[in-house]
């Protein structure tokens, strides 16, 4: 196990708890568990849930047996104000969040195969790009291909300097076919991405940050910055954090998005609470209603 996820285990009994109970419930096969699930208290109500890539041997890389496991855990999430307000997607594995979708399994492919395979994989991490609570990638190492079109499907990334993240898929005689195309164009603007994605070189996650592909930079430990994050977003009133993403993510219509999410938003006893708490000066306490 990795040794970050290890101590935050020793410092949280409660935590370690939900892990092992997760983990086990979920995957009860005589092989490690492909995703490791772990829960973390979040600030007012709820918690934080992280989801460890855990393929050792081949550094996270995406087979079809990993994508149904994070696609159940997808799947079995609650995305509400008392249970999980946050995910953060990272990885038990040192020096690599993902590699990619796994090239092994898909040299024994036929066309139909691949197919479905990209149908699964498109279709989970629109799943990802969809879901209503702010999503986090803690990257260290490397994120190639398909790990790193996971990365850009989160909320927003963490990354440490020494990653390596790519689209290298031109060297394969593919393309980008999760994404990459279209997510990455959309954070560092049309023309970077042509240049990373026809040449398909790795860069570092200093220059990831610096061309807003990431938006954290951390010397190491990008889960314990993620979480940090996290937490900080989810000092903010459960219903609120919600509806200002939400608001965000409709941009483009103009002022429509953002009123209906107001309207939602002034109807909440957590609005009323932050106005008694100014008034009282005293931190709000906020339930999510
Ligand atoms: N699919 C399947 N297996 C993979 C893999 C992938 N995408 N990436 C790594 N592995 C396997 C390796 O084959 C190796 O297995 P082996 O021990 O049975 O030979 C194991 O993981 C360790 O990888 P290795 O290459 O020895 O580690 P490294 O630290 O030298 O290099 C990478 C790591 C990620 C840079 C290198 O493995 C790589 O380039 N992988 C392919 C990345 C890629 O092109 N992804 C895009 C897919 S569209």
């Amino acid at each position: 196990m990795n040794s970050n996820i290890a101590f935050r285990l020793r410092l949280k009994p409660i935590a370690t708890r939900l892990f092992i109970k997760s983990s086990v419930r979920q995957y009860s096969t005589p092989q490690a568990p492909l995703i490791l699930s772990e829960t973390i208290p979040s600030p007012h109500c709820g918690h934080i849930k992280i989801l460890h890539l855990n393929r050792h041997d081949a550094k996270n890389a995406i087979s079809r047996a990993l994508l149904s496991q994070l696609k159940y855990e997808l799947d079995s999430m609650k995305c509400k104000p008392t249970e999980t307000r946050a995910l953060i997607i990272a990885s038990a594995v040192d020096g690599t969040f993902c590699a990619g979708a796994d090239l092994k399994e898909r040299r024994t492919f036929t066309f139909d195969d691949t197919r479905k395979f990209l149908t699964d994989l498109r279709a989970t991490l629109v799943q990802i790009a969809s879901l209503p609570i702010p999503t986090i990638s803690a990257i260290d190492g490397y994120a190639l291909g398909g790990g790193l079109e996971l990365a850009l499907s989160t909320t927003f990334r963490v990354i440490s300097s020494t990653a390596r993240v790519g689209l290298p898929e031109t060297r394969l005689g593919i393309i980008p076919g999760a994404g990459g195309t279209f997510r990455l164009p959309a954070l560092v603007g049309a023309q970077k991405a042509r240049e990373l994605i026809l040449t398909g070189r790795r860069i570092y996650g200093d220059e990831a940050h610096q061309i807003g592909l990431a938006d954290v930079l951390c010397e190491k430990q990008p889960v314990e910055e993620s979480i940090r994050l996290a937490s900080d977003i989810l000092q903010g009133g459960p219903i609120a954090v919600v509806e200002a993403l939400r608001a965000v993510n409709g941009w483009q219509t103009g002022g429509v998005t953002e009123n209906e999410a107001y309207e939602i938003v002034l109807g909440t006893q957590d609005r009323v609470e932050a106005l008694n708490a100014f008034k009282e000066k005293r931190p709000p306490t906020f339930k999510g209603q």
